[in-house]
């Protein structure tokens, strides 16, 4: 059985859980929070690190004490702190980070130390299913995690074991809709906003690239597609909200093909037991339901992270950290530092 207390501040969200497991069970969340900076960064247009840290610092203790409260623990009931210490925002991670190992030495408590990727991969894995003995039937999966500073496809042989297949060259495909939606005038975050306008919009009337399908490799490219936005936008001048639409949906559906092109690639390189999607951009309905095509004509489950898991959480970093304490993943307060 374990308790564990889990920290996640990699970007613009502060969010601390409580997860625990009993044996031969899946983890169950005794709490959770979130405190989202979305308002502070939407003054400058996206996240400025420095007031990330800031925000992060002034609000983690008190929602620390908060969660422990409500899941009704106390230091002494917890066995692990487990924290995301990479990859993100730098001075973001080093509060999280700072956080954990300040409560592990006033604890006495060991660390576990979470890479954010695998936490995104555990959010998913708990989607459709909360019985232990299904999620052995899990292997090997192939993930495809996107959010705002990752495109990766991953083989997952195993609990814990991770193969990168592919990633991106150049701009994550959270950070293209964000840039997009930018530059067509719409709100930070842009991807909700960019998604939301593109469901009124004509997919067909602007046929945008699909990039790097032929590529001959499981890489991804988004920046070449967002100039081409740019200049279809330039040649345009001042754009109706319906021609906002329409570019919306047109860059929308080359995002989504290019990724289920390449899941599409992979698929027929290997074989997989189940498909598995998470990260910010899961949220997106278009290709939610393009992966489940895809899943379906493979014959295969798609594992689609719960929406309110999509976007960063501690509760993934909490369900990550139970199967690696399992496996004796462990470091002292010393030990670990953000990377
Ligand atoms: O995982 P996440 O919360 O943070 C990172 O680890 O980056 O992902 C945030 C990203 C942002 O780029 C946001 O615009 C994008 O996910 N996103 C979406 C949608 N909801 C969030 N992109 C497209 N469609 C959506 N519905
Ligand atoms: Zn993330």
């Amino acid at each position: 059985m374990s308790v564990i207390l889990a920290i996640e501040t990699s970007c613009d969200e502060t969010a601390v859980a409580v997860v625990k497991q009993e044996p031969n069970s899946a983890p169950a969340v005794l709490s959770s929070a979130i405190s989202s900076q979305i308002n502070i960064h939407a003054l400058t247009g996206g996240v400025v690190p420095e007031r990330a840290a800031r925000e992060h610092t002034a609000v983690i203790s008190p929602m620390v004490k908060q969660v422990m409260e409500t899941a009704a623990v106390k230091p002494g009931d917890i066995d692990a702190i487990a924290v995301t210490v990479g990859p993100g925002l730098m001075p973001a991670l080093v509060v999280g980070v700072t956080a954990a190992r300040t409560l592990a030495y006033a604890w006495d408590k060991p660390l576990i130390p979470i890479h954010h990727i695998e936490g995104h991969i555990y959010s998913a894995l708990f989607s459709q299913t909360t019985h232990y003995s299904l999620l052995t039937t899990h292997f090997p999966a192939l993930a495809l995690i996107v959010s705002g500073g990752h495109t990766l496809l991953i083989e997952v042989k195993d609990h814990l074991q991770y193969k990168v297949l592919g990633t991106t060259r150049d701009d994550a495909a959270g950070e293209a809709f964000d840039k997009v939606a930018r530059l067509l005038g719409l709100p930070y975050p842009g991807g909700p906003a960019l998604s939301k306008l593109a469901e009124s919009g004509d997919p067909t009337r602007f046929n945008f690239t699909r990039p790097m399908l032929r590529s001959g490799d499981l890489d991804f490219s988004f920046s070449g597609l967002k100039t081409e936005v740019l200049y279809k936008t330039r040649e345009l001048g001042d754009m109706s909200q319906k021609t906002k639409a329409d570019i919306s949906a047109g860059f929308q559906t080359a995002v989504v093909e290019s990724l289920t092109g390449k899941v599409k690639q992979a698929l027929g390189k290997s074989s997989y037991a189940v498909l598995i999607l998470a990260g910010g951009v899961a949220a997106n309905q278009l290709l939610r339901a393009k992966m489940e095509q895809v899943a379906t004509n493979h014959g295969m489950p798609l594992l689609n992270a719960p929406r309110e898991l999509c976007g960063d959480n501690a509760v993934m970093i909490g369900f990550t950290a139970s199967y690696a304490w399992q496996a004796g993943r462990k470091a002292n307060w010393q030990e670990i530092d953000a990377t």
